[in-house]
């Protein structure tokens, strides 16, 4: 199976919106099967599609901690049904912004309704860092990354930093 390469911001195409999926079919599977072992190696515990720049409502999670057994969650095209008026804050990271973590206010839980990996209509109900993390997948569907939520200096600072780490990977590959 192929590791596909991570899209690090900026990029203009983590900020467009991504469609929706018309049927779940082998060929999405085998996409799902690629983003999941992409995600595992790089590692992180969600990845939306347009992170390996195909703009698709499609998400692969897995919050599971190494040592347990895997537990990955398969998301096409999620819709957010609920979110809660209670909040919770979690120091987020993104594999689109790779050493960059901010703390990050959000409603602290949410239900979904989605299709997963079989394209059966699921309906999910999620508090916790699974909560945080559906809710930070959804945003790159929308084109929205966890640093929109900080202040512009320090969300600037990030984008700087990222635009100088993009150089230095260049250095060194030529
Ligand atoms: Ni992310």
């Amino acid at each position: 199976m192929s590791k596909k390469n991570i899209i690090i911001e900026p990029d203009p195409i983590l900020r467009k919106k991504s469609e929706n999926l018309e049927k779940v079919d082998d060929d999405l599977r085998k996409l799902m099967d690629e983003m999941l072992e992409t995600m595992y190696q790089a590692p992180g515990i969600g990845l939306a599609a347009v992170q390996i720049g195909i703009l698709k409502r499609l998400i692969v999670i897995d919050i599971s901690k190494s040592e347990e057994e895997k537990k990955p969650l398969f998301l096409v095209n999620p819709i957010i049904t609920f979110k809660s008026k209670e909040t919770s804050v979690y120091e987020e990271g993104c594999l689109s912004l790779p050493g960059h973590f901010a703390e990050i206010e959000r409603p602290s839980e949410c239900q979904i309704n989605y299709l997963d990996y079989n394209g059966k209509e699921k309906k999910l109900k999620a508090d916790g860092l699974l909560s945080t993390c559906i809710q930070h997948e959804i945003d790159h569907l929308n084109g929205v990354l966890f640093i929109d939520y900080l202040s512009k200096l320090k969300k600037d600072m990030i984008i700087k930093k990222l635009i100088k780490q993009k150089k230095e990977i260049e250095k060194i590959v030529i």
